[in-house]
């Protein structure tokens, strides 16, 4: 009776804002830029009630409408990967995590084939991390005829989106209106699909967004991405409302981006010191894993009067529930 109630409010949240107008493209979840506000006041309300209900959301879906969820993660995650099947399990569903080292992966079978062989057995929502940038993106051009769901868990340096939902999500907690406040985002922005996906929804919400890091790592110009841009971390910090510093991606970095890690940490490392040029109560954010003492000090890290990542870890399960759901509500 209970999971009937709350199968219901989903499904009152979703019919408020319209199907038609929470519609993905190609019923897939590649990245925020096609994110309207629409969509993210639907997504956020749904998180909100999700949070609220945490402890009685299990069944919550109606599973008759989805039949099979597979994960399948070509790349490393503790967080996403976690996050997602927990997400999963509350809303009744049962992920099928794909093995990537013992599948037919390692004798060569393409994403798209694996892809099908799902589809085969009643797989229609498949929730992928990838190393090359823009590879759903390619499965939906080349292949349209696959029909199946998709939610992009990260791909290259191409895009996050879930982690960038989660993020604002935070950040909303803490500041409703996020407009015109300064959010600098600090490091490695140059592989970083965290930052991508992040700066098209800190766009749309109209948040005066600042990047900063050396040029090897954040060589853009104003004209080609709607953001500040500095070189300089003080400056940057200068009345900042917020903070995100990201991971330098060691295993990305072997053409010699940086200059040494000691050099890193002396012109960009965010510390207690530094960020008391942001404002009286700046927050810090990180999408992790973080190296710890090289983007972040240890002691802000722990700082739970300053640090948001445990928060950003433990909304994520709610977001991506709320994602999932909103997908599902899209027939094919
Ligand atoms: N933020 C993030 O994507 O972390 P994981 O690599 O642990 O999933």
């Amino acid at each position: 009776m209970l999971n009937k109630t709350l199968t219901a409010s989903t499904e009152r949240i979703l019919a408020k804002y319209d199907v038609t107008k929470i519609r993905f493209k190609q019923n897939c979840l590649i990245d925020t830029n096609e994110f309207t506000l629409t969509q993210l006041n639907c997504l956020f309300e749904l998180t909100k009630f999700y949070q609220a209900n945490i402890h009685e959301t299990q069944n919550l879906y109606p599973v008759n409408q989805l039949k099979y969820v597979a994960t399948l993660f070509y790349e490393a995650s503790t967080r996403t990967k976690t996050s997602f099947n927990i997400a999963l399990t509350n809303l009744g569903l049962k992920p099928i995590n794909i093995d990537i080292s013992t599948s037919s992966h390692t004798k060569g079978e393409s994403l798209y084939d694996t892809l099908l062989t799902l589809k085969a057995m009643n797989v229609n929502l498949a929730i992928i991390r990838h190393s090359s940038s823009g590879v759903l993106n390619f499965i939906l051009e080349n292949y349209p005829d696959l029909n199946m769901k998709l939610i992009n868990a990260g791909d290259g340096s191409h895009a996050h989106p879930t982690q960038a939902l989660l993020d604002l999500f935070t950040l909303m907690e803490h500041e409703k209106n996020l407009k015109n406040k300064k959010i600098v985002i600090v490091g490695d922005i140059l592989h970083s699909r965290v930052a991508r996906s992040n700066i098209h929804l800190l766009n749309l919400i109209g948040a005066d967004v600042h990047l900063v890091g050396p040029e090897t790592l954040v060589p853009f110009s104003s004209a080609e991405i709607k953001a500040t841009i500095h070189h300089d971390l003080n400056t940057a910090l200068t009345n900042a409302d917020f903070v995100m510093a990201l991971r330098i991606q060691f295993e990305r970095q072997n053409q010699g981006f940086i200059i040494s890690v000691d050099d890193y940490v002396l012109k960009y490392q965010v510390n207690k010191h530094n960020l008391k040029l942001a404002k009286a109560n700046v927050k810090i954010l990180h999408p992790g894993p973080v190296n710890r003492n090289i983007e972040l000090a240890d002691d802000l890290i722990n700082d739970q009067s300053i640090s948001l990542i445990q928060k950003q870890v433990a909304n994520g399960i709610q977001v991506r529930m709320a994602c999932i759901a909103m997908l599902l509500k899209q027939d094919h």
